[in-house]
């Protein structure tokens, strides 16, 4: 590569005025690149705030629908549902994982009426419903990989019936994705699309998240027998390969931000569609410091999700989808 020396080149001369740096502009950020998670709760009529999130809520059913009107007026496509599932219906078994009329799948079934063209996302996972706090089936205090295959193959048909677009297998077992897109494939399910989770590191960015479903104080233990140790990249490369060799349609990393290292290489190995979620911790953590007027909200909102994008995402599961909507719409 031959490079130009100054004075013949000056950086500053592509950076001199908006219209020359739009002109220059490597990637951007676009409403269509992002999924928004909401959090659901039984009930009527109930908006509830989440402390550890500020902004962020959990909906009844009958509020969800005002919610989804208004992420979709400001572009936002696609959408993930996550319950507050109450005690009462938390086992060991984890059953309520697969009851039809459970909380997502009653919430997807009615957001497909509502709204035929958005896109429901749904995690195929036992934690929300589990009352071991675990992602997967605790036996004899083990998690057992091959009996909570069984279980997330029961849930995942169900969801797809309930009318999900996107399954996304957030539990990091075994041999799930196969599972899981053998069973669709045998139950007339061909079109459902699989984002695996597929790159979940055992993050501590966890926290608010499992606060929000209720989680937080029934895990027993860590989930680092299933979830990838921070410091690996090249284990999380074998576990993204396997993924797409056993029927995942997109792969994601997760959490987004402390590891754009391994987005960026998935996306040069494998080119496959890519996502990021910027996770529960990330949000607190930077919605922490925007309250408290530590950091400009706009633009740290969108400097946040270009990052995901030139690391190499095609798309970002993020709790500001909808403020990065109205930010772009302002041509912030
Ligand atoms: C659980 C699940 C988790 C998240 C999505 N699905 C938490 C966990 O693995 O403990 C985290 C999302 C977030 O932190 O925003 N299967």
């Amino acid at each position: 590569m031959v490079l130009s020396s100054f004075p013949y080149r000056r950086g500053r001369r592509l950076r001199q005025n908006k219209g020359i740096r739009l002109l220059v502009e490597e990637m951007s950020l676009r409403k269509s690149d992002l999924i928004c998670p909401i959090f659901l709760r039984e009930g009527s009529n109930i908006i509830e705030s989440i402390p550890s999130m500020p902004g962020v809520n959990r909906y009844s059913i009958d509020k969800l629908i005002p919610y989804v009107e208004t992420l979709i007026s400001s572009g936002i496509l696609a959408v993930s549902l996550f319950p507050l599932t109450p005690t009462s219906k938390k086992s060991s078994n984890c059953q309520e994982a697969w009851n039809s009329e459970n909380l997502v799948n009653t919430a997807t079934r009615k957001l497909k009426k509502n709204f035929p063209e958005l896109i429901v996302m749904l995690d195929v996972a036992l934690d929300p419903y589990n009352s071991d706090g675990h992602d997967g089936l605790l036996l004899d205090g083990k998690i057992n990989n091959d009996e909570t295959l069984v279980a997330l193959e029961r849930q995942a048909l169900i969801q797809a019936e309930a009318g999900a677009d996107i399954l996304g297998p957030s539990d990091m077992m075994d041999g799930r994705i196969k599972k899981i897109r053998t069973a669709l494939e045998a139950n007339g399910f061909s079109d459902t699309l699989i984002m695996s989770y597929a790159a979940k590191f055992a993050s501590a960015f966890y926290g608010p998240f499992r606060e929000a479903v209720g989680a937080q104080g029934l895990l027993k233990g860590d989930k680092k027998t299933y979830q990838i140790d921070p410091p690996n990249i090249e284990e999380a490369i074998r576990e993204v390969g396997e993924d797409i060799n056993e029927g995942a349609d997109m792969v994601m990393v997760k959490p987004g931000m402390p590891y754009l290292d391994v987005i960026s290489e998935v996306k040069r190995r494998f080119k496959f569609p890519t996502f990021a979620y910027q996770v529960s911790g990330e949000y607190s953590m930077l919605m922490g410091a925007i309250e408290n007027n530590w950091l400009d909200r706009n633009s740290t909102i969108i400097e946040s999700l270009t990052s995901f994008k030139r690391a190499g995402c095609d798309g970002i599961l993020t709790y500001f989808a909808l403020d990065a909507a109205k930010i772009m719409e302002k041509g912030g």
